[in-house]
């Protein structure tokens, strides 16, 4: 378990494939995230969970508000290399009404410092939509930068950002 100020974030079980978290998938935005089209019904969700969770290479997180224990969103890096010291991450606020107030980045600069000093992550990467204003505003201000990376290949709607940990 992860705390912040504001939140927790623990692995995804299969208890939480809930109805609402399925609603994420037909709400705003929703088409960013590319699982989107695979997740249907709850049985979908708990295998997606459960392929995840049987990885070593793979860290699915649930974002939980603190004070009402909601499942709000997910943040996964999948995969993360031990070996090159990095981790290919994405996020999801689901629940639209917590979006714009900082929640991505509370949650990713915890999660990545549980990184750095449980697995030796170095570097966490990403590919973003270039048209993706807010994603690219929450990740700027937390520091990553458009920069090329092996692990993210470019195309001409999507850029890689970086950040060296
Ligand atoms: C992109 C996303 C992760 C940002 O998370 P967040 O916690 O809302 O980020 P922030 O609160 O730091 O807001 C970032 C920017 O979003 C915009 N924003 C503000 N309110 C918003 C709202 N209600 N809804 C959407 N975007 C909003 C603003 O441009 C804001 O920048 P500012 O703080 O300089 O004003 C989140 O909106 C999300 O999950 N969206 C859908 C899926 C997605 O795009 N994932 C990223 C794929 S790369």
């Amino acid at each position: 378990m992860i705390a912040t100020q504001r939140l927790f974030l623990r692995p995804l079980r299969q208890e939480d494939a809930t109805q609402r978290y399925l609603d994420w998938f037909r709400g705003p935005a929703s088409e960013r995230i590319y699982s989107s089209d695979l997740m249907n019904e709850t049985d979908d969700l708990r295998r997606y969970i459960a392929e995840r969770q049987a990885r070593e290479d793979v860290l699915f997180l649930g974002i939980f508000e603190r004070t009402s224990g909601d499942h709000i969103g997910n943040l996964k890096y999948e995969p993360i290399s031990e070996k090159e010291f990095v981790a290919t991450m994405g996020i999801f606020i689901g629940e639209p009404s917590a979006r714009g107030k900082g929640i991505a980045g509370e949650a990713i600069q915890a999660a990545n410092s549980w990184l750095k000093d449980r697995r030796r992550i170095r570097k966490i990467v990403l590919g973003v939509e270039t048209n993706n204003i807010a994603a690219i505003r929450a990740y700027e201000k937390i520091g990553f930068l458009f920069e090329e990376c092996e692990e993210i290949s470019p195309s001409a709607s999507t850029l890689s950002m970086v950040l060296t940990l």
